[in-house]
C-alpha cells in the first residue's frame, strides 16, 4: 500500500501533529508525515516532530508572499500530497491556497460556520451555546470556510470557562483530525457543489437515530412530561 504524504504546517504546541504523528506511527494508517514547517522556531511542536525523526522546518519569514513560496517549494520538494494546518497561526497567501485547492486541510475548535476567527471556544461561551466541537474542513481564501469533511460535538457545561471548554473540545479535535485524514487517504471524498461526499458513509446509521439533548437532565424531564 502506498501513504499518502503529508506535510504539516504548526505555529505552536503541536497536539494535533502529535495526534497524527501516532495515528502513522501505524503502519496500517493510509497517511505518512513527510515534513512539518513551523512558523515559529520556538514552537513546542518542532519538539514533538524532532523526536519523531522528522526534523522541522522553520519558515518563519511574515511576509505573506514569501513564505508562501518557501513552503511551497518545500512541500513539493518533499512530494507531498496533501497540506495539513494543525494550529497554523498565519493567514495564507490566497496563491498557495489555491494551488493546494481540495489538497488542504484545516480543524478548527468550533462547529463551523459559528465561531470562525480567534477565540471560537471564547465566543462560543459569549453566546451561550449547549453545544461546540470541532471541524475539519478544505481550506478555501476566506478564513475558516470551505466543505466540511467531519465535526465531532461536546456539550458545553455550566462551570465552563475557556480552558476547561477548549481542553474538551482539544481532546476530540485529537480523534477526528486521524479519522478525517484517513478518509481522504482512502480516496472516499468528493467535493460537489462545495460540499463533501464521503464515500460509504450510509444514511441508515445509528447516527441518524441520535438525539443529544443539554442540559440532559433537565431537557429529559420537560421530554417525558411532554410525552
Ligand atoms: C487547535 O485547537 C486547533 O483546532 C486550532 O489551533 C489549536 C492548535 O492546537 N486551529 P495544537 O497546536 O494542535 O495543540
Amino acid at each position: 500500500m502506498s501513504r499518502l504524504r503529508l506535510g504539516v504546517l504548526i505555529s505552536g504546541r503541536g497536539s494535533n501533529l502529535q495526534a497524527l504523528i501516532d495515528a502513522a506511527a501505524n503502519p496500517d494508517y493510509p497517511a505518512t508525515i513527510n515534513l512539518v514547517i513551523s512558523s515559529r522556531a520556538d514552537a513546542v511542536g518542532t519538539e514533538r516532530a524532532r523526536h519523531a525523526g522528522i526534523p522541522p522546518r522553520v519558515i518563519a519569514d511574515t511576509d505573506r508572499e514569501r513564505f508562501a513560496a518557501e513552503a511551497h517549494h518545500a512541500l513539493r520538494g518533499a512530494g507531498v500530497d496533501l497540506v495539513v494546518l494543525a494550529g497554523f497561526m498565519r493567514i495564507l497567501h490566497h496563491g498557495f491556497v489555491e494551488s493546494w485547492r481540495d489538497r488542504l486541510v484545516n480543524i478548527h475548535p468550533s462547529l463551523l460556520p459559528a465561531f470562525p476567527g480567534l477565540h471560537p471556544q471564547r465566543q462560543a461561551l459569549a453566546a451561550g451555546v449547549r453545544f461546540s466541537g470541532c471541524t475539519v474542513h478544505f481550506v478555501r481564501p476566506e478564513v475558516d470556510t470551505g466543505p466540511i469533511i467531519g465535526q465531532a460535538v461536546v456539550p458545553v457545561l455550566p462551570d465552563d470557562d475557556e480552558d476547561r471548554l477548549s481542553a474538551r473540545i482539544l481532546s476530540v479535535e485529537h480523534r477526528l483530525y486521524p479519522l478525517a485524514i484517513r478518509l481522504y487517504a482512502e480516496g472516499r471524498l468528493t467535493i460537489v457543489e462545495d460540499r463533501v461526499v464521503i464515500k460509504g458513509a450510509g444514511a441508515a446509521t445509528e447516527l441518524g437515530e441520535t438525539v443529544l439533548l443539554n442540559p440532559p437532565d433537565v431537557c429529559e424531564a420537560l421530554a417525558s412530561r411532554a410525552g
